[in-house]
């Protein structure tokens, strides 16, 4: 599909930990934006206090939310969180964000594997639920806040659509080795997901995909409890300290003030949860034997490079695994208008 000034295709990933953002403008800029997916119930008024940083704030049927990296956000982990309020008032600051008031947006999101499908099908009611959850309206709550229009939704499978990413280069170019089963393990937030597409993405294995409830909110908690042992922390610490101490190569926080040396938390706990995913993964693929190429997406497959070592043949993570479901989203949507503009 080409953009017009009108009409932008717009993939959102909505995930529970970080709500990531995949565009290209009418003038050929890609769009990439993330953030966490960091909101609460009320207005909390932080954009006077602390000038950094985008506050959102909004309105749904006279409640008021805020979004910003800036809060400890609500618990988001809950089944209910893709057709929820929360995530519709997400996806919307990630509009208001990315600054694309002046479009008419159609948008592409996902859900995880397990509750797009049912019992082996598509999950019509749950797709129509998400569907119609985001076509409803948020209204501004501040004055800085202009929001899109969301003319159009759109939703597809996150694992399925990191397939589609990885089968398709940026001009839609298919590879020419994805014949066979290609595995797809996506390491988010709350969730690791697990799809394997086979015959070139002409089917879902069912029986080799499934959703575990186990990602990096939970690395998050067993650092934070490390931490709180090893250093007398009462109370808890944010969630953005945490994700950040996990990203900085010291692998050091602050705490009092000071830098404080946790590398030996970070390794303990990933060693942990490593051997959680390789279990997890083990139950849904085996060791991979019959499958042609592994591949890890998501945030967490940049911290969980060891589990390359289980699948020593056919591994791999993709570049920029954290926009993999997003970037899918839209090449999916992209090469779908393409089909149908060749008149298939
Ligand atoms: N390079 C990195 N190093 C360390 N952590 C990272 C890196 N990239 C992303 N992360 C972290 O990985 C976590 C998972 O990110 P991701 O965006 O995949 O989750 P999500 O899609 O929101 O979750 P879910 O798929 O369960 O809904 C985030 O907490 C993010 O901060
Ligand atoms: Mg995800």
């Amino acid at each position: 599909m080409s953009n017009n000034d009108s009409k932008l295709l717009v993939a959102v990933d909505d995930g529970y930990a970080q709500t990531k953002l995949y565009t290209i403008l009418p003038d050929g800029t890609e769009v990439k934006q993330v953030r966490r997916s960091s909101i609460r119930t009320g207005k909390q008024g932080i954009g006077s206090i602390n000038g950094d940083g985008f506050v959102g704030l909004y309105e749904v049927d006279g409640v008021g939310f805020t979004v910003s990296e800036l809060i400890e956000s609500e618990d988001t982990k809950f089944d209910g969180f893709h057709t929820s309020v929360l995530d519709r008032v997400l996806v919307n600051h990630a509009l208001v964000e990315a600054d694309l008031s002046k479009f008419d947006i159609d948008l592409w999101t996902g859900l995880p594997v397990a509750d797009f499908f049912r019992d082996g099908k598509k999950d019509e009611a749950k797709i129509a639920l998400k569907r119609e959850n985001l076509l409803k309206t948020v209204k501004a709550g501040g004055p800085d806040v202009i929001i899109p229009k969301i003319g159009n939704v759109n939703v597809g499978c996150q694992a399925v659509s990191a397939w589609v990413d990885f089968a398709l280069d940026n001009d839609l170019n298919v590879r020419d080795d994805i014949d066979g089963a290609v595995a797809i393990i996506d390491i988010g937030g709350r969730t690791t997901d697990i799809a394997t597409v086979m015959n070139g993405g002409a089917s879902v294995d069912h029986q080799r995909s499934g959703t575990d409830n186990i990602g990096m909110l939970d690395v998050y908690a067993g650092l934070s409890h490390g931490i709180a042992r090893k250093f007398d922390v009462r109370g808890n610490l944010p969630l953005s300290d945490l994700a950040k101490a996990m990203r900085n190569p010291e692998k050091t926080i602050k705490l009092w003030g000071k830098p404080r040396d946790i590398s030996d938390i970070v390794d303990a706990v990933l060693e942990e949860f490593e051997g959680k995913l390789k279990r997890a993964i083990e139950v849904v693929i085996g060791n991979g034997a019959s499958i042609d190429n592994v591949v890890f997406v998501g945030g967490g497959s940049a911290l969980f490079t060891g589990l390359l070592k289980s699948f020593p043949h056919n591994g791999e993570i993709v570049p920029d695994p954290e926009f993999a479901n997003a970037r899918g989203l839209h090449k999916f949507a992209r090469h779908k208008a393409l089909l149908a503009s060749q008149g298939e």
